[in-house]
């Protein structure tokens, strides 16, 4: 399966030559998210640190968003660091914090020229100070782009994400501005650290486990899942594109009949 790019000037454009019908343009994803797994597995098989593997993540991470952007996805949502990734050796997780510092200052251009709206969801404010304010500098200069959507999953975890979103609830109807009948689907959604923001059409996990790991637990109710056995730094543009034709002959009924 082959697709065009939106735009000539991506790199990613030489890897594309086929037009995209609009037939399945029509059937392309509008939001994919990704648990990005298997850095550490990818680089032990190989005889290397764990460390390895991360590096080598970012690398397909950078492709990976250049690819989506190119396929002229709205949003890309990439889990980079859950809550429960802590729980790791200070060594790995100061890797880590150097690696996220490194991608977001290094990738800025890229970013700028990509024309993409960053942003990130977790509680970003218990990251590193220097992390931060990466962070904020490049929200703030890609906040009127009109790109493809890049969020980043940083300190992340959706039980956490459901607690806060409820602890801001609760407060509004203690004082007195909620009435507890008027809560449904879309003031929980709205109180979200995803809030405004369309809910994962495919989520896709590489390294082959069948999991969630607490991510946007809320809002995958209806997307599809597509897994890989492949670690994450061996995610290519075909498994991009093989998970993508996946998801063009899915079927999804949101609870309904087939319309077909
Ligand atoms: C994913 O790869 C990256 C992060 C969770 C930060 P892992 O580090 O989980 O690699 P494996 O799953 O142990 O191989
Ligand atoms: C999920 O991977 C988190 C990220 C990819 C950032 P983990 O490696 O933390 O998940 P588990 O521990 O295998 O469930
Ligand atoms: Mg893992």
């Amino acid at each position: 399966m082959r697709f065009k790019t939106k735009t000539s000037t991506s790199n990613a454009t030489e890897h594309c030559e086929q037009p995209l019908s609009s037939e399945k343009k029509a059937n392309l994803p509008k939001h994919v998210a990704i648990i990005m797994d298997g850095n550490g597995r990818w680089a032990q098989s190989r005889g290397m640190p764990r460390i390895e593997g991360h590096r080598r993540g970012a690398k397909s991470v950078r492709k990976t968003v250049e690819l989506a952007a190119s396929l002229g996805l709205e949003q890309l949502t990439l889990y980079c660091l859950s809550s429960e990734n802590w729980k790791r050796p200070a060594a790995e997780l100061s890797f880590l914090m150097y690696l996220l510092e490194k991608y977001l200052i290094e990738e800025r251009k890229e970013i700028m020229r990509q024309k993409l709206q960053f942003s990130v969801i977790g509680r970003s404010d218990d990251l590193p100070k220097n992390i931060l304010k990466e962070i904020d500098t490049t929200i703030k200069l890609t906040a009127g782009h009109t790109g493809m959507r890049l969020c980043l999953a940083l300190n992340y975890g959706a039980r956490g994400e459901i607690i806060d979103a409820v602890k801001i609830i609760a407060k509004q109807v203690q004082r007195g501005e909620l009435d507890p009948e008027q809560i449904d689907e879309d003031v929980l959604s709205s109180h979200l650290y995803t809030a405004g923001m369309p809910d994962p059409d495919l989520l896709i996990r590489t390294s082959g486990e069948m999991r969630i790991s607490n991510f946007l637990l809320w809002q995958i109710s209806y997307s599809e899942l597509w897994v890989t056995d492949k670690h994450w730094p061996e995610f290519e543009k075909e498994d991009f594109e093989a998970a993508l034709q996946s998801y063009s002959t899915r079927n999804r009924r949101f609870g309904g009949l087939s319309s077909t």
